[in-house]
């Protein structure tokens, strides 16, 4: 079997855009981008299963400036459904895979091993990263066992066999990153199956916050997945391997939300204040998180690209695939023994995970009133304008998704970017399209020509969600690593039919 080039996936045949209608909304939005697909696995009652808490991952050595790791890419038989076994690809067999805690400003270097059977390739999303380590779909780690015989030499493809070992700076402000898969035609399916973890990189301007740490500060990784009846993944990938069967097209959103990888799990907390991390890993599902009974409602204090300048309050959160919520939940008026459940508004109030209050408990922490000084840099004027269109087109013969009418070309630049020049980037949707842009994260100016920022797009942003027929505007500011990068639709099934597309810094 070949490997064909994003711009040849064969997606044959017409389309139809499944949409489920918001119930709430005033002007019946589309909530999804997606077609569900239903497990044949029994189902487990929701809340019976405890939050894991992925393992923080430990260094094998460290020196005065980097700490050194080993992840071994590898399938795993997991009981994620109770009583059945799932097959993963997990970065140390994990699902998710472990969680990095780093140090701003401290070098990571990770030799990923790839003990699979399939090709992989590495991206730290949100990683302020040098082009050889960003994870260049084409850079991919062959599989040791030599399996895949077939797969070719790709233009412009810096392959290596059995592992590869990426270099990852850290000279970034405290945030919120992951990392998963980023294989040329197979990122959807690879995530899918487990290869996705948590990166958080700490630093001493957050550290002097009040913020709670320790227990009561967790990762919470949400991702959709449907089962078949023995427990294994349902996955509809196309005939041919490459991309989903065209049914899917619009994005594969399943009936199973789990979070750190458990089925809708329950954490018991104290009446305290918590700090949750939440990261949307879903390929395609869009959330608005919502507690079913008050008075919790969520604190943002960072985005994608870190701490935002001041807390802003949430009722609900709306959060697409990729994008991160730094949020304070504060349990303090519940009594042990109350339960509040987070639901998905955006699927008629969908079940997604339970607290349980344990008990009362003393509480030092604060949110102060200013977390950063990070600031809103005001619009310049006189710069470099791009326009980037999100849109179904043709890839190459066949139905896909394009970026300005092209379907991603490794071989093709779609941008030119100096260093150190502010840009004003236009980015414009047919439907709903997650635009994810590597390298540095950017401020959104505007939404459907509102310059007032938006509820959830404050402080620096790496994944801008778009709504159908939207223009949103986005000031990027690349200041070093010359060399070739991504800006993509980080719906996983989009970005697999070919909603790609190169830049070059300069
Ligand atoms: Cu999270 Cu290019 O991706
Ligand atoms: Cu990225
Ligand atoms: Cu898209």
């Amino acid at each position: 079997m070949k490997m064909s080039r994003r711009g040849f996936l064969a997606v044959a045949g017409g389309t139809g855009v499944a949409l489920t209608l918001t119930s709430c909304g005033e002007e019946a939005q589309p909530a999804q981008a997606g077609e569900l697909l239903r497990s044949k696995a029994k189902l487990p009652a929701p809340f019976q299963v405890p939050l894991p808490i992925p393992p923080v991952k430990k260094p094998l050595r460290s020196d005065a400036t980097t700490d050194y790791y080993r992840v071994v890419q590898r399938r795993a038989r997991l009981e994620i459904l109770p009583g059945l076994k799932t097959e993963v690809m997990g970065y140390d067999g994990l699902f998710p895979g472990p969680t990095f805690d780093v140090r701003s400003g401290r070098t990571t270097v990770v030799e990923q091993v790839n003990d699979l059977d399939a090709p992989t390739v590495v991206h730290l999303h949100g990683g302020h990263t040098p082009a050889p380590s960003d994870g260049w779909p084409l850079d991919m780690i062959m599989p040791a066992s030599g399996g895949h015989a077939g797969h070719e030499m790709m233009p412009g493809g810096n392959m290596t066999t059995g592992k590869r070992t990426y270099t990852y700076p850290n000279q970034q402000r405290a945030a919120t990153l992951w990392y998963h898969d980023h294989t040329m035609d197979y990122t959807a399916p690879q995530v899918y199956r487990g290869l996705f973890g948590a990166y958080i990189v700490r630093d001493d301007e957050e550290d002097k916050l009040p913020l709670p740490k320790g227990d009561r500060e967790i990762p919470l990784v949400i991702a959709d997945r449907a089962f078949d009846e023995d427990g294994s993944f349902l996955y509809p990938l196309a005939k041919d391997g490459h991309g989903v069967e065209q049914k899917y097209m619009e994005g594969v959103i399943a009936d199973v939300t789990l979070v750190n990888g458990a089925p809708w799990p329950v954490h018991e907390v104290d009446a305290v204040r918590y700090r949750f991390r939440i990261l949307n890993a879903s390929n395609a599902r869009r959330y608005e998180l919502a507690f079913d009974k008050g008075p919790a409602k969520f604190v943002q204090i960072g985005s994608d690209g870190g701490l935002l300048d001041k807390p802003v309050d949430h009722a609900t959160v709306v959060i697409a695939p990729a994008e991160r919520f730094d949020v304070i939940v504060d349990f303090s008026q519940y009594q042990p023994g109350d339960e509040v459940t987070v639901v998905n508004k955006l699927d008629g109030d969908a079940n997604v995970m339970r607290f349980r209050i344990a008990r009362k408990a003393a509480d030092d922490t604060r949110i102060p009133d200013t977390l950063s000084t990070y600031a809103v840099t005001p619009r310049p004027s006189g710069v470099v304008r791009r326009e980037w269109r999100f849109r179904r087109g043709d890839a190459g013969g066949h139905k896909g998704w394009t970026i300005n009418g092209k379907a991603f070309d490794p071989e093709v630049m779609q941008a030119q970017v100096m260093l150190g020049q502010y840009e004003i980037w236009t980015f414009v949707t047919d439907v709903h399209h997650p635009v994810h842009v590597h390298l540095a994260p950017f401020q959104v100016l505007t939404r459907g020509g509102k310059a007032k920022v938006a509820e959830f797009d404050h402080g620096w942003k790496d994944t801008v969600d778009i709504r159908p027929a939207e223009v949103v505007e986005v000031l990027v500011h690349f200041t070093d690593h010359k060399g070739k990068y991504l800006i993509h639709c980080h719906n996983l099934e989009h970005e697999d039919m070919a909603m790609m597309a190169a830049f070059e810094t300069l």
